[in-house]
This record gives structure tokens, sequence and C-alpha cells, in this order.
């Protein structure tokens, strides 16, 4: 196994897009930034080094960090940020899996332009993938593109109370594609021979939303999720979540000539919130031998609101399970039933524009809105014992029962308002859990893409409504479920999920929406020590910044 080293720097970049330049944050001077691409094995070593004018730090999306809480990244969860002219070098083991994964700030919202992809190969000169060989990879990286300067618009949100703006593009590879005003040339292109194999490594970066993504005359084999091998699935539509990936195989077995690629947002809430015209990001798939006067095809999209396509692709995927591989927990240790959804609190201190009477938008999970704190880490804090910095106290439940998904029951008043708390989940190492995430009608349904940290979870069963037990079970999947990092919950309705808590450490759950987790939209685990120096969590590291 090697050791795999890069090194970051973190600042001020000029581009342009959409008819005017901008100064973003971004790493290396490149968007997307770079690639990290490494064996499971192998040991990443990233040196990041900010010459931004922002707080910073990085996070490793869906890597398990086993005994390495202390490089997960998000900030004041594991670590307080980098501040301008520091850094600090995350140091981890790649281990247990393989597949496209992702890097990206997990501090404000510099991660609409600090993202990139990590792409995992099987482990040198043991496996191979479990599909036939692609003749090529290449990473597609969707994103989102706002004309502003984001961190002021976030800035600007959270002083008036009020939800962000919504962006101005998507993009692949950082490119907005031709559709868009002034952006001809702004575009991405790939080149593809007749009767070669492509495999797509598909990554959502967007901030806000989740994306439909097609080629045009061309067909998927999805063939991995969130670097979880899946049973061979075949689509023409692939649906992503933000912290989502893909792994598609196309075959270019199209008449040569030039398709379109092409994102548009899948818009799941009922809540009033216009799509806007320029909506779709394009890319270009070029056939070697087509004429070189040849027009992009465009394919067929669906519309924003097309739930059916959403949960017919999410709920479709079933896990690999070969020999050897992890499999379902069936036992479990603890029961959670936890509500996601949005609501309103109290202004708080320092939202100075706010509405008093009216409060300032939320999110939260079981009515607990959650706060980061602001003197040392979460982890840090559970390290060293020090009390006053979180509680352990998350619910294990909402505090009522109701018609969750009734846009007209009387109860949903009762859990519109919320209150800031720092408060996490602590779990014993080695616990087995099952969570049933309940999307709520609280200011409108939605689909939440919810995310954990450290532990990929299976999914056991999805559906609308109210999730019900007895019937829920019926249809639990506890033969080959798929794995993933990153669930979207059904809109108006409820996913069951289960996982095993094996690494000790403070891990975050939220919404991947970065405008909700902002709002509120998380927890976190705290799992304590095992009992044998290999699950007992080192110290952290001489260069570890604090507060
Ligand atoms: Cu990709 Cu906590 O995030």
């Amino acid at each position: 196994a090697a050791v795999v080293e890069h090194t970051f720097h973190v600042g001020n970049l000029t581009v342009r897009r959409l008819c005017q330049s901008r100064v973003i944050t971004a790493v290396n001077g490149r968007l997307p930034g770079p690639t990290i691409d490494v064996h499971e094995g192998d040991t990443v070593v990233v040196h990041v080094i900010n010459d931004s004018p922002y707080n910073i730090t990085i996070h490793w999306h869906g890597i398990f960090q086993i005994l390495s809480a202390w490089a997960d990244g998000p900030s004041m969860i594991t670590q307080c940020p980098i501040q301008p002219g520091n850094s600090y070098t995350y140091k981890f083991k790649i281990t247990g899996q393989e597949g496209t994964l992702w890097w990206h700030a997990h501090s404000s919202v510099l991660r609409e332009t600090v993202y990139g992809g990590l792409i995992i190969r099987p482990r040198q000169g043991t496996k191979a993938y479990p599909f036939s060989k692609p003749d090529e990879e290449v990473p597609i990286l969707l994103g989102e593109w706002w004309n502003a300067n984001i961190v002021d618009l976030a800035t600007q949100a959270f002083l008036t109370g009020d939800a962000m703006n919504v962006s101005d593009a998507y993009t692949i590879n950082g490119k907005t594609g031709d559709l868009y005003p002034c952006s001809t040339e702004d575009i991405y292109e790939l080149e593809v021979e007749t009767g070669k194999t492509y495999l797509l490594r598909i990554i959502n970066a967007a901030l806000d939303n989740q994306l439909f993504f097609k080629i045009a005359g061309h067909r998927f084999t999805v063939v991995a999720v969130d670097a979880s091998y899946t049973k061979p699935y075949k689509t023409d539509v692939i649906v992503i979540a933000p912290g989502q990936t893909v792994d598609a195989l196309m075959v270019a077995d199209a008449t040569p000539a030039s398709y379109y690629m092409a994102a548009l947002p899948y818009i799941s809430t009922t809540s009033p919130r216009p799509p806007v015209d320029n909506t779709t990001t394009t890319g270009i798939v070029l056939y070697k031998s087509a004429s070189p006067s040849s027009q992009p095809v465009m394919p067929t999209m669906p519309s924003f609101f097309d739930n059916d396509a959403a949960f017919r692709f999410y709920s479709n995927l079933t896990g690999l399970c070969r020999p050897g591989d992890r499999t379902v927990p069936l036992h479990v240790d603890e029961r959670m039933f936890v509500t996601v959804g949005l609501g309103r609190v109290a202004c708080q201190p320092g939202q100075v524009l706010c509405n008093q009477t009216a409060g300032a938008l939320a999110a939260s999970m079981n009515n607990a809105s959650f706060q980061l704190p602001t003197t040392m880490s979460i982890l840090q804090a559970h390290y060293e014992g020090v009390e006053g910095v979180y509680t352990a106290d998350f619910p294990d439940e909402p505090p009522v029962f109701f018609d969750f998904t009734n846009a007209s029951d009387p109860s949903l008043q009762y859990l519109m308002f919320t209150s800031k708390s720092t408060k996490v989940k602590r779990l014993k190492y080695n616990t087995t859990v099952e969570m049933v995430l309940q999307d709520t009608a609280i200011l409108g349904i939605e689909s939440h893409p919810m995310h954990i940290h450290s532990f990929n979870f299976f999914v056991v069963a999805q559906g609308f409504g109210n999730y019900d037990q007895a019937t829920a079970e019926k249809t639990y999947n506890l033969v080959d479920p798929q794995q993933r990092n990153t669930i979207a919950v059904p809109t108006g309705g409820w996913a069951v999920i289960r996982f095993t808590a094996n690494n000790p450490g403070v891990w975050i759950m939220h919404c991947h929406f970065d405008s909700h987790l902002l709002l509120g939209l998380a927890t976190a685990f705290e799992v304590d020590n095992g009992p044998t120096p290999e699950s007992t969590l080192p110290p952290p590291p001489p260069d570890y910044p604090t507060c």
C-alpha cells in the first residue's frame, strides 16, 4: 500500500461565468479542485494551506476514518477551522471501501467551489472491479454556481433569518454548459470511440439541489453508489442528491454524432419555489468519428417535480453482496425515530435584521435545531472530557407523533417552533442502530438528503406518508439492501436505515443541502472507545487547529 500525498493551497481565484467575473475560493487555482486517486489500503496525506480570507476545513466525504476522527473535517464537530495563513495536515487510511467519493470544504458555504473527486480503486494487485473493465473512467462533478459571493449571501441570509438566494446555474466539471448566457465556450466535452465502455463517476457537489442526469441516445448501467457496489441496474436517467455518487457504465453504441449530457434540478418541495428558466447544465459527448458539423441532440429530461422518477431510481437499487462483504445488522441495539424538516426559531443573537415577531427560519431533527459550538470542537470536548460544549441528550423520538405529512394537521404548529441546542446521541462502541427518518410537512414537504459521517448505512425500506412499523417491516430488505452514506428521504415520506457504530469519535449527521445544515438540520453521534487499542481513538495530531 502506498502513501499518497497532496498539498492543497486554498486561495482566491478569479473566474468568468455567465457574462461576469467573480472571485471564488478554490484549491490549487482550479475548479473543480484536484482529484485524489488512490487504492484501497493506501494512506492519504493532504497538507491544507489556507491562503484564503476565510476560515476553512476540508471533509473527505464518505471516508470511514477508522481511528482518525481528527481528520474528518466538519468545522466545530471534529476540529476548529484552519484560520487564514495557517495550515493543517489531514492523514487517514482507506480501509474497506472502494468506488467514487469526494472531498469538500465543511465550513460556511465554501464547498460551492471548494470540492473535488476522491477515487478509490481496488487494492493493488489483489482485486478487480466486479464488472467488466471499462476502457476509460470519467469523473463527472455536478455543481452549482452563484453570481454573487456565496459567503456574503449566507451572511445576509443569517442576518435576516431568511432562506439563502437560489443559485444562478448548475455546472458539469465546473462549466455551466452552453444553454446559459455568454457560455458557448464554457462547456465540458467528453470524446468517445464507438464500441468502447466508459465508467462515469458521477458526483453531486451541488449545494442545495438534487439533480436528474441524462445523456441523449444512451443508457446507463449503475454499478455502485456512494462507493458501494450495487447489482447492475439499467436506467436512462440518474437521480443524485448532494453528497451522493453514482458509478455508471455507458457504452458508446449510438450513431456516431454529438450528444448532450444534461442535468437539471429535482425539486421535491411543495413550498412555493418557482423554478427559474435557465436551469439546465449541459456537456457534450462527441464521437471521434462524428461529422464535424453535427449538432448535439438534447435528451428528454424529466420534469423538475418528477417524484416518481426519483423514487423509482432510489428504491430500485440493491447491494451486490459478494462473499466477505459487510452484511446488514439483523439484531438492533438502539432504535431511533427521527423527524427531519424545517421550522422557525426566535431570532438569534447577531441576527440584527431578523423579524422579531415571525422569528427566523430554522431546521431540525426531532424538534432540536443544531447549533455548532464556538469555543472548541465537540470531538476535542469529548476527548478531553470538557463540559458545557454539548449535551448528550438528543431525543430518540419526536416530542409528539402526529400526521407528519399532512400539511393541515394542527400538531404541525406545535412542532413548527424549535429552539437551538447542541444535542448529540451517545453510542457505545459497536452498537447497531436502526433509524427511521420521517419527513414532515412543516413549511412544506421536501426530500432531504441525510448524510452520516464515518458510517455507511443499509437502506432497508422507504416509502411515502407516515411510517407505520407493522406495515413497513413487511417490506424490509434484510437480504441485499443498498449501502449509502447519504439518503434522500422520500418527499413526504420515510426511510429506514441500519448501521453499526464501529468507530470511536464524534460523527455529524446532517442534511446535505448546505442551507439546511446552516439552519440546524443536524445532530452528531458521540461514539465511545471500545475495549481494545484497535478500538481506541488516538490523541490529536500536533498541528490540530484550535479556536
Ligand atoms: Cu459531504 Cu458533512 O458532508
